[in-house]
């Protein structure tokens, strides 16, 4: 199955198995990188790895420079038309450090959609320009509209989806577990760990992307920890149910922060409410950590959030060994430059500098 064999209605309709099969390459990092269900094992072992030696590589001039070297004839355009500090800035120092030029459009006010330019039009004009598309964006499907499209023209380049609507956002999801894969390297790995999210997870796509990751570990737990408006979807709980993971759904964060190994707190997403104010209305304050709350975590539990937060972690946590956020968030700069360098076949070449120089 291929996307040249549907017309675009057809695609959308298509099941999400099904989709994945249209833009996979097999164990390889995918062309288009749409949706967490593109990874598996293999491929996000193959990604890992790769960040940490570029990470390594990037230590030395002599590596920097062998890093700058990879790309230098390819061009990045990062199409962000919703907020964005930590996904855009990673994604453009990725792009930097492997040697790729980046344009952008963040604003559609200044470019011209504004004069009434379909998206479909927009894009196949960066794709005139630019080797590579990495666009964020409010609306649920777009990112996998416009690899569709691309797909069928005689320019057919990547898309990376940097966040797309309440949905998708797989970058976010491969640099969490980079961070979990890194913070438990010395505890057997991911298997059998338990992992809570707290939070909006109803509106945040990073805990969505996030748990179709999880999927591919052993013997993992998650706990959904949030306001009864704010739980997660079902389609997420049918898809853990379905892959046999055990997950259970809960108000109460104190009763089960002693025994997790990750917690990954979210901010309230009320740029989504429906009626302004809404969820304003809603008693949040059970779900914020503080020094108290830490206090009765695991001691070598990792605290995560993709960031930005609101008061959902106090300022003071900071200084706690186990806030992992900091480290998270450059964590997302080194795994965006192996995705670029991967979706460009350059993970050989690193590879062997890495054998031969480190
Ligand atoms: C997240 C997002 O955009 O979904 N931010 C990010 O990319 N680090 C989380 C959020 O905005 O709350």
């Amino acid at each position: 199955m291929q996307t040249t064999d549907y017309n675009w209605e057809e695609f959308k309709n298509l099941s999400m198995p099904e989709k994945v099969v249209c833009f996979s390459r097999g164990d390889s990092t995918p062309f288009h990188t749409l949706f967490s269900q593109q990874f598996n094992r293999t491929n996000l072992d193959h990604l890992c790895s790769l960040a940490t030696q570029i990470r390594t590589i990037a230590k030395t001039r002599n590596g920097m420079n062998f890093l700058r070297g990879l790309l230098p004839h390819k061009r990045a355009m990062l199409y962000f038309t919703q907020p964005s500090s930590r996904t855009f800035l990673s994604f453009l120092s990725a792009c930097q450090i492997i040697g790729l030029n980046v344009g952008e459009v963040r604003d559609t006010a200044i470019s011209s959609e504004y004069k009434g330019e379909t998206r479909e039009d927009s894009i196949r004009t960066f794709s005139s320009y630019f080797d590579i598309i990495i666009m964020r964006s409010r609306q649920k499907g777009l990112a996998e509209h416009m690899a569709w499209t691309l797909s069928n023209s005689e320019r057919p380049i990547p898309i990376i989806n940097a966040g797309s609507g309440q949905d998708q956002h797989p970058t976010q999801a491969l640099l969490d577990i980079y961070t979990l894969k890194r913070s438990f390297e010395r505890r057997g790995g991911l298997r059998d760990k338990t992992v809570m999210f707290v939070g909006d997870l109803a509106r945040g796509r990073t805990v969505r992307s996030l748990s179709d990751l999880l999927l591919n570990y052993n013997n993992i737990r998650l706990v959904f920890i949030a306001p009864e408006p704010m739980q997660i979807s079902e389609d997420v709980c049918n898809s853990l149910s379905s892959h046999g993971v055990d997950w259970i759904a809960s108000s109460d964060m104190h009763k089960y922060l002693p025994e997790v190994d990750a917690i990954y707190m979210t901010r309230i997403q009320d740029e989504w409410d429906v009626v302004k104010g809404e969820s304003a209305k809603i008693d949040t304050s059970r779900f914020k950590i503080g020094l108290d709350e830490m206090r009765i975590c695991k001691p070598d539990a990792i605290l995560m959030h993709p960031l930005p937060r609101r008061d959902e972690i106090a300022k003071e946590v900071d200084h706690d060994p186990r806030a992992m956020y900091w480290r998270q968030m450059r964590n997302g700069m080194w795994i965006r430059a192996a995705l670029i360098a991967s979706t460009f076949d350059c993970a050989e070449r690193v590879n062997e500098f890495y054998r031969e120089n480190i």
